[in-house]
């Protein structure tokens, strides 16, 4: 089990969300002393030939820059000895065990907010040309050293004509050579550009913000779909009219007071927000356990060993219930106890699973079934 971080470097995390979280950039001279980075070059490689994976491979040609989509097969990776190439792997945290153990340490912040863990391999001179995040982001130096170089210009153009959202005029205030284990926070809207020093790796870990206007189409798709009226038009005091194309204007009052009378209320706005950032990423396919057990053998074996979600699982609650991968359950009071200690630990033991009411077994059994948990002592993913 990973422990969250009490500390990055010097700063304690509390002061950290106090002073610098959403505000201001801070580097972390040893953030992690004595790094050892679960996923290295050629894991990289590895999961970047996955159809399951997102990965993109970014290179330099002079001025220029290509973007290719993965997967990307070794063999169309540029050679190694080429300077000025990179290669991003998105979701690494789903896809290997170490990666996901290092982002539960960053879980002193909200999982509402969580987006991924993502790794860049560059050759020297590699890296995303200079631009700006919608995130928070820790950017780790997991391997070799990346120059990093930020701005908070307010000047956000981009370049015209590129596959990648480059900024036009990145003039850059301060920079940084980060080694292994340093950490560099940046909030989002800072301008920056990470290029490596000979080869190296890096992880970024992202936390979204989406904006109101990509909340707002969900939101308001979800209210269509559950809200319902009572009720239809009448109009007994509607006199002969002299004018047949006009639309009444009783008729728009009427129609707009009584449709008006339905109102989002702060639960559909909390039920939207847990099923959507619950939702898994679009890429993401549970394995389904090939042979699960019936539940008599479940609810021996669980009480036995204990649960642990899928990593690939996003767990929330909330006051409304408990969502897991897009879905809400509205379980009852006394449920909820132990679903919340599953979603804080993303696992159970055996003797929480004992004691909890009955009605947990057939949950968690369900999501068993559906590859969302496994028990205990096997390894997630
Ligand atoms: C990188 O690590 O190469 C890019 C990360 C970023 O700029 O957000
Ligand atoms: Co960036």
């Amino acid at each position: 089990m990973s422990v969250i971080l009490a500390r990055l470097g010097e700063i304690g995390v509390r002061r950290f969300m106090r002073e610098y979280w959403q505000r201001r950039p801070v580097l972390i001279r040893a953030a992690f002393p004595d790094f050892a980075p679960p996923v290295g070059r050629r894991r990289m490689f590895e999961l970047a030939a996955s159809a399951d994976v997102e990965s993109r491979l970014i290179v330099r040609h002079g001025a220029r820059w290509s973007l290719r989509h993965g997967p990307i097969p070794r063999r169309s990776l540029p050679p190694l000895a080429q300077a000025r190439w990179t290669l991003l792997v998105q979701g690494l945290d789903q896809a290997d065990a170490g990666a996901h153990e290092l982002l539960a340490r960053f879980r002193f912040v909200p999982d509402a907010r969580l987006d991924d863990l993502m790794a860049s391999f560059a050759t020297d001179g590699g890296g995303v040309p200079a631009h700006v995040d919608n995130y928070d982001v820790f950017l780790l130096q997991a391997y070799g050293r990346r120059r990093w170089r930020i701005s908070r210009q307010r000047d956000q153009r981009l370049q015209p004509g590129m596959p990648l959202k480059l900024l036009a005029d990145f003039r850059p205030t301060r920079e940084w050579v980060l080694e292994p284990g340093d950490m560099l926070y940046l909030p989002p809207g800072v301008a920056h550009e990470g290029v490596a020093v000979g080869e190296c790796i890096g992880y970024s870990i992202g936390f979204r913000t989406p904006t109101w206007q990509e909340l707002h189409d969900p939101w308001l798709a979800r209210f269509a779909e559950r809200s319902r009226l009572d009720g239809r038009y009448a109009d007994p005091g509607q006199r002969v009219t002299a004018h047949p194309g006009e639309i009444p204007d009783a008729m728009v009052r009427q129609t707009h007071a009584a449709l008006s009378r339905v109102r989002p209320t702060r639960a559909h706005t909390e039920r939207f927000l847990l099923e959507h950032l619950s939702e898994p990423k679009a890429s993401v396919v549970f394995q389904r356990p090939q042979h699960p057990p019936a539940s008599a053998m479940f609810v021996r074996a669980a009480r036995r060993r204990g649960v642990i979600l899928d990593a690939r699982s996003r767990m929330l609650y909330g006051r409304l219930g408990v969502a897991l991968n897009g879905e809400l359950f509205e379980v009852a009071a006394g449920l909820r106890p132990v679903l919340h200690t599953l979603a804080d630990r993303r696992s159970l033991d055996g003797d929480s699973i004992a004691r909890a009411p009955a009605a947990l077994a057939p949950l968690l059994h369900d999501w068993l079934v559906a590859g969302w948990l496994h028990f205990g002592g096997e390894t997630a993913p």
